[in-house]
């Protein structure tokens, strides 16, 4: 097992690169089986849902590899069982991308219920609205989904409420039906746009990507191509909310400053500086940092996936801010593990009332899923003494080398690994 160990009280300074996007790469990659010829992909992040992508992928025969960093050669004619691993499944969310890509190339998807961050009940209900709107049948028994179609006709898709993986999956099995999709009440987030312009340009037609009716005709071949996944905003932000806690200077660099406009005005509402260029934004502290008030929105509003780290910001600004984030049935999981460390937090509902304290301690925590676990890594980097975090494995699903890109930023965080056994036997 490994924890980090964090020695705290360092500002954050120097330059840091962000990668490639998490949530854009694993639908770009699940998406190559709707390929016809090999693809080659460019800034992947290597973490660890991109690992189980690539492992699902080769299970059902693919040629799949690394060539060089963050780039992955992909071939799925091999492909000829259209069956997704039970355990590679139920360890992330975006499994789910499995079914619509099987169903879209092959008419038949078996895919095990998709697992993820523990936000509460997650099910794929607008999914599977979106899959029988296109001709498709569903039936669910053993823990799989099976989703299967003769014929997979254009259809119009209006979903209940904003869903990204909603979005996705109905995009891939439209690109593959006969005639014309229209998908109302899309999801708009930067990734499903990333992966718009990907299929795109294989050879798909999608338009209206990023607003909230994209139409899709369903195309027959799709031509290899290559192509680089957008940067991660969620990692840019993170470490925006890093420099800011820690009163350091940082470079954001690799990322499109549009995409980072709630996360920027946030933080400048909370008293940071932040100055934007083409392609970096550098975040500074002149003055003392105060509450502010924030409700978590689908894209272009504040993104639920920074909720986590900017409550940990939240929990040494002067006064009492309030964040909601009824976007998940619960999100607030982390708060109890920064309680330990001296943070003022009580949830209610769907919203966290953080009143501001002067300083965090260092504790031994523990993540209890991925952006959790950034906003521990936060709240260590600002702490006075040391916190140790356990199972950081969440975090390792969604920020590659965060502790080397960390300690290139001056922090003293250090990889350190443990036998649970050790623990239990010296109790
Ligand atoms: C994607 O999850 C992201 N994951 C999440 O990021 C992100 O938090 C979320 O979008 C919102 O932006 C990936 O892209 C792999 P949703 P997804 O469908 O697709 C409910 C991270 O930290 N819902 O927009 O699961 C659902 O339970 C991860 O990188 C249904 O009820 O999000 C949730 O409450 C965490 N039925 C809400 O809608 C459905 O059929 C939004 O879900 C689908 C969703």
């Amino acid at each position: 097992m490994e924890k980090f160990v964090i020695h705290g009280g360092k500002p954050l300074r120097g330059e840091v690169t962000v990668s490639g996007a998490k949530n854009a790469a694993v639908a770009i990659v699940a998406a190559t089986i709707l390929c016809d010829e090999q693809c080659i992909l460019e800034n992947v992040p290597e973490i660890s849902d991109i690992a189980i992508c690539v492992k699902i992928l080769k299970e059902m025969g693919a040629a799949v590899s690394f060539t060089g960093k963050n780039t992955l050669k992909v071939d799925t004619r091999q492909i000829k069982n259209p069956v997704v691993p039970y355990e590679l499944a139920r360890s992330m969310r975006a499994s789910s991308y499995f079914i619509g890509t099987l169903l879209g190339r092959f008419h038949d998807a078996s895919v095990p219920t998709p697992g993820g961050c523990d936000l509460g009940d997650r099910p794929i209900d607008q999914h599977i609205k979106a899959f029988n709107a296109l001709g498709a049948k569903n039936e669910n028994a053993n823990g799989v989904i099976r989703v299967y179609a003769d014929h997979l006709v254009g259809a119009q898709i209006y979903f209940d409420f904003n869903t990204v993986g909603g979005t996705i999956n109905a995009i891939f099995a439209a690109v593959k039906a006969d005639g014309l999709t229209i998908i109302e009440n899309a999801a708009k987030e930067p990734h499903i746009v990333d992966l718009a312009n990907f299929l795109n340009s294989m050879g798909a037609d999608i338009r209206g990507a990023g607003t909230d009716v994209i139409k899709i005709r369903g195309t027959k071949f799709l031509k290899g191509i290559t192509y680089a996944i957008i940067p991660d905003q969620i990692e840019a932000g993170t470490y925006m909310v890093a420099a800011a806690a820690t009163h350091g200077d940082v470079l954001v660099r690799n990322v499109i400053p549009k995409h980072l406009e709630s996360i920027t005005a946030k933080l400048r509402m909370i008293g940071a500086t932040v100055d934007e260029f083409d392609e970096s934004v550098r975040v500074y502290v002149e003055k003392p940092l105060v509450k502010t008030n924030v409700k978590t929105l689908p894209h272009p509003g504040f993104p639920t996936d920074m909720q986590p780290q900017l409550s940990a910001l939240l929990s040494i600004c002067e006064g009492t801010s309030f964040v909601t984030d009824d976007i998940f049935d619960n999100r607030f999981r982390y708060a109890g593990e920064l309680r330990r460390m001296g943070a003022d937090i009580s949830i209610e509902g769907k919203v966290a009332v953080i009143q501001g304290v002067k300083e965090l301690t260092g504790a031994p925590v523990k993540a209890t899923d991925l952006r959790a676990g950034a906003a521990l890594i936060i709240a260590g980097l600002c702490a006075s003494g040391i916190t140790e975090i356990e199972d950081i494995y969440h975090i390792e699903r969604g920020y590659e080398q965060i502790d080397e890109k960390l300690r290139k930023l001056g922090a003293d965080i250090r990889r350190v690994y443990y036998n649970n056994a050790e623990i239990a036997l010296s109790v």
